[in-house]
């Protein structure tokens, strides 16, 4: 068994080639709390999975939930974090991935599907396709305010990890999401007001 990572919330670890996602007990939390939040996280963490796939989005397979041990097992995507590729392409290959990443998030919001944490961490290019994982932090709600935030966290995202190249990137991406997504202007609309209503309230 390999750890692959430890993050805040879950380890994870690679076993007989699957990946097994593991939500680790927080000693400050009451103790029956922590168990009922761990479960319905996982929960609902393995039924997004399934809801993105279904949706037309690459995610990892699902291959058991075990609430017992707070744990999802799911296929392991071999490839490379999108956060780490991006320095390596130029500018032709970076438009086509990241258009092509917004049509992936507009599949999820035309579903419904927020993922949470839109970031080139949390994408893995495989064998020539993007996959979306880690829905910890995803719900599903079908509301603008929902999605707006959920943009505003990838626009914020590669503003502080791709620095350089946070116009061509998010150019691209907001032209994938409005072709596959055309209602997709009232969440673009909603993210920037909630954008200036976050600098209104922070500038207080
Ligand atoms: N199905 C998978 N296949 C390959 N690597 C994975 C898979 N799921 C997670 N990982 C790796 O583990 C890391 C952490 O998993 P993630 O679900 O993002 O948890 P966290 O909530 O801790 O960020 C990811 O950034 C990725 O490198
Ligand atoms: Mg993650």
């Amino acid at each position: 068994m390999e750890v692959i990572a430890k993050g805040a919330e879950a380890n994870l670890y690679l076993q007989n080639g699957v990946v097994v996602k593991e939500r680790i007990r927080k000693e400050y939390r009451i103790p029956e709390i922590d168990e009922v939040l761990r479960s319905t996280r996982t929960k609902r963490e393995a039924r997004l999975l399934s809801l993105a796939r279904r949706a037309g989005v690459p995610t990892p397979v699902v291959l058991d939930v075990d609430t017992q041990r707070k744990s999802i097992t799911m296929s392991y995507i071999e490839g490379e974090k999108l956060k780490y590729l991006v320095e390596r392409l130029d500018e032709d290959e970076l438009r086509e991935l990241f258009t092509h990443i917004g049509s992936l998030a507009a599949r999820l919001h035309r579903s419904h599907i927020i993922h949470g944490d839109l970031t080139t961490s949390n994408m893995i290019l495989s064998r020539g396709r993007v996959f979306f994982i880690d829905f910890g932090l995803g719900e599903v709600n079908s509301s603008l305010e929902a999605k707006g935030t959920d943009l505003l966290v990838f626009a914020k995202a590669v503003r502080s990890t791709h620095f350089a190249r946070e116009s061509q990137i998010l150019e691209a991406f907001f032209s994938g999401y409005l072709r596959e997504y055309p209602e997709g202007e009232a969440v673009i609309e909603r993210m920037r007001s909630i954008e200036r209503r976050g600098r209104y309230v922070s500038a207080r």
